[in-house]
């Protein structure tokens, strides 16, 4: 059994996270960690990490940047695993990971789903056969709640792809400047709208051809079930970071 410390318990993840867990028998959630106190939960919820006395074999985090050093903080202190599914990150905040990575197991991707992750080998696969001579574009569509954009998955494709063209930089906003593209650009653009729970096209757009290589995401609950794998795959790491390639 691996017992799972929740942080934004109460959020929409949170409670898919909770109610799959409930249904398995090789993970429990031994308590939650929200701002928002709710007492529905079938576990004890607690502002922060530190007003927790118990000890987690792993946390899940599915809930806000802010929280995000303090957390860390908590995880390295008890030297307990953390998965972070928690998007919207800065540099630094990224930065804090992989330094935190050094002391601790850490498990870090924008999409915990096995298709999503497929989708970034399937992209820079594309992109090193097609790269140069096509043009990069990605498009994200998520629901009217979501407060970041472009998504930390639209950012993870971007970035995979960069990885094998290098001279390629980003390119949000066409609006401010009336110039051709060039051919180094990836567009990069975000539709928020209704209750989408995920989308992500990566577009490559050559001479007479067009290749899109598409992922659509039709429940919150294909993430819940990647962090829940995450969990019980991290528990026993060595000290690290880790993403979904390790699980593939
Ligand atoms: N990696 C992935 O595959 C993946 C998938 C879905 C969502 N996400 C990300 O997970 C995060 C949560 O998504 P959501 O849809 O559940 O959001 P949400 O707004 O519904 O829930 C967030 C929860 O976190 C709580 N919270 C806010 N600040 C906190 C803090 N400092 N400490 C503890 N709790 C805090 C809120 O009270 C809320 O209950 C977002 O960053 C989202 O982009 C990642």
């Amino acid at each position: 059994m691996v017992d799972i410390l929740l942080c934004g318990c109460g959020g929409k993840m949170g409670r898919v996270v909770a109610g799959l867990a409930a249904g398995r028998d090789d993970v429990r959630i031994l308590a939650g960690i929200d701002v928002a106190q709710d007492k529905s939960q079938p576990f004890p919820v607690y502002a922060t990490a530190a007003a927790f006395t118990g000890k987690a074999d792993v946390i899940i985090d599915f809930s806000h940047p802010s929280g995000l050093a303090g957390l860390l903080e908590y995880a390295v202190s008890t030297r307990t695993p953390a998965v972070i599914c928690t998007t919207g990150l800065t540099d630094a905040q990224i930065a804090l990971i992989k330094r935190t990575a050094e002391r601790i197991p850490v498990f870090f991707s924008a999409n915990m789903s096995l298709g999503v992750n497929l989708l970034r080998a399937l992209a820079v696969r594309a992109a090193q056969v097609l790269g140069g001579a096509y043009d990069i574009e990605i498009l994200e569509e998520h629901h009217n709640q979501k407060v970041d954009a472009p998504s930390g998955t639209a950012l993870m494709l971007a970035d995979a792809i960069h990885s094998v063209l290098p001279q390629t930089h980003y390119v949000y906003d066409r609006s401010q400047k009336r110039e051709k593209r060039d051919g180094h650009e990836i567009g990069i653009s975000a539709i928020r709208g209704g209750t989408i729970v995920g989308e992500h096209t990566v577009i490559f757009a050559g001479h007479s051809e067009v290749l899109r290589l598409s992922h659509s995401a039709q429940s919150k609950e294909l993430f819940a079930a990647g962090a829940l794998r995450a969990a019980v795959f991290l528990h026993r790491q060595k000290p690290g970071l880790y993403d979904m390639n390790d699980l593939i």
